[in-house]
């Protein structure tokens, strides 16, 4: 027990995010892709494949700008988060104090929250505010047109 105990201690401790931690982690994802881990966790291996790249990739980015988070789609919804990041930095450039981000439909709020949440990281990147503005007709999404 003491044995293995200071076996352990003894081992080398690889940086998180460092490229042997990634090499190793990419190895050990093709291990247990490999050894079927999908249908394991009642899943399809290619699914499961993609959710480990992604933990693999927020491990490798974990120190990165969020700019590089959301180019690496390692945000929640990146697609809201880069318009809000770009808008932003050229709102800094162009010497705006304000830009405004606006969501029409906002249904219960669950995209607003998001958008929140990228705002007040990205506040923190560039020297502008960015006000948040939602709409929505309270009617619920239109019927379908033409069938
Ligand atoms: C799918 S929900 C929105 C979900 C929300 N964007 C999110 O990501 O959490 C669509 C919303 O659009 C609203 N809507 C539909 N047509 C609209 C219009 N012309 N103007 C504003 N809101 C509208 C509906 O009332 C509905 O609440």
């Amino acid at each position: 027990m003491r044995e293995a105990k200071r076996r352990a201690s003894d081992k080398k401790l690889i940086p998180l995010g460092s490229t042997e931690c990634m090499a190793n982690l990419n190895r050990a994802l093709e291990v247990l892709v490999d050894e079927g881990v999908g249908p394991l966790l009642g899943q399809s291996a290619l699914y499961a494949s993609e959710r480990l790249q992604h933990w693999v990739n927020r491990l490798a980015y974990s120190n990165s700008s969020y700019g590089h988070q959301i180019m690496a789609g390692l945000v929640d919804r990146p697609y809201y988060a880069y318009c809000i990041h770009e808008a932003a930095k050229l709102g800094e450039i162009l010497g705006y104090d304000a830009v405004s981000v606006l969501e029409f439909g906002v249904g219960d709020g669950t995209g607003l929250e998001n958008i929140e949440m990228h705002v007040e990281e990205i506040e923190d990147l560039f020297d502008v505010e960015v006000e948040i503005y939602g709409f929505d007709t309270g009617e619920g999404p239109p019927g379908p047109r033409g069938v």
